[in-house]
């Protein structure tokens, strides 16, 4: 299978096909998330709640996310491979952020960064581009405003909200960025948005007008205790792997396993 590129993820919108986008935390998620043909395999800084136990995406770092990008890349072949640049690692400076989107794609592996924000971190998103860096843009909720917004807060709702989330989308094709997630925000805002622009949009609580939609892997695989009320649970594995462990539990204690079958 011919390998996505952000040139092929831009013919997409063209040709009206629909992308898929989903996360990967490792090389097995990352194997599988490109075995299943998604188009792009996000390294999400959801990685902080879903697998290394913070409360929310602010307290993870550029080392932690660079740790789990490598393994990502060692498991994606075929899909464009984009990770997320983690909070502080990128708004400060223009130089700040070349660097870290440079040591992702370097180092880690990654085909193209992305980054929360509008027009507030244009100067970071130039300074990516001008160094030949992909840049994935991500607007609406945007869980590094967690603190500041007090919550994860839904966008679109008032006038100002959607004119300024329409400024942003606009602002952000100008700057150059290849794709835009459109997170939480109400669905014909990002059906708007949508239609307004060449890139393509990628939807994540943002309805189905999306030119694309992405979930965290962990919520669509039913590994996360709550999820929010625009995932779609696929499989309930996370029960089915603590009835696994309490079962091996229960074996070992009651001396049925090991049994002869599984000795040398
Ligand atoms: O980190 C993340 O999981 C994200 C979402 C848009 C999927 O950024």
């Amino acid at each position: 299978m011919e390998k996505v590129t952000v040139i092929s993820i831009q013919k997409k919108k063209k040709s009206k096909d629909i992308l898929t986008a989903l996360t990967c935390y490792d090389a097995f998620t990352g194997k599988l998330v490109d075995e299943a043909g998604i188009d792009i395999a996000l390294v999400g800084d959801s990685l902080a709640n879903t697998r290394l136990g913070y409360a929310n995406t602010i307290p993870v770092t550029l080392e932690e996310m660079l740790h789990h990008t490598k393994a990502a890349s060692r498991g994606v072949q075929r899909a464009l491979l984009v990770a997320d640049l983690p909070f502080m690692t990128y708004e400060l400076s223009a130089a700040q952020a070349a660097q870290s989107a440079g040591r992702f794609i370097k180092e880690g592996g990654a085909h193209a960064v992305k980054v929360e924000g509008g027009k507030r971190i244009g100067p970071s998103i130039t300074a990516m581009l001008k160094a030949n860096i992909a840049v994935m843009g991500h607007i609406g909720l945007t869980p590094q405003s967690y603190y500041k917004d007090g919550g994860y807060r839904v966008k679109g709702v008032t006038p100002a909200q959607v004119k300024d989330l329409k400024a942003d989308a606009k602002y952000l094709e100008q700057l150059g960025v290849f794709s835009l997630v459109l997170e939480g925000m109400r669905p014909d805002v990002a059906k708007a948005i949508t239609r307004s622009l060449k890139i393509p949009t990628i939807g994540i609580g943002a309805g189905p007008d999306c030119d694309g939609q992405i979930l965290v892997l962990d919520d669509l695989l039913g590994l996360t205790e709550n999820s929010p009320k625009f995932v779609k649970k696929y499989a309930r594995l996370r029960q089915s792997m603590l009835k696994a462990i309490q079962a091996y539990k229960k074996d070992v204690e009651s001396r049925h396993f090991p049994g002869l079958q599984h000795s040398y």
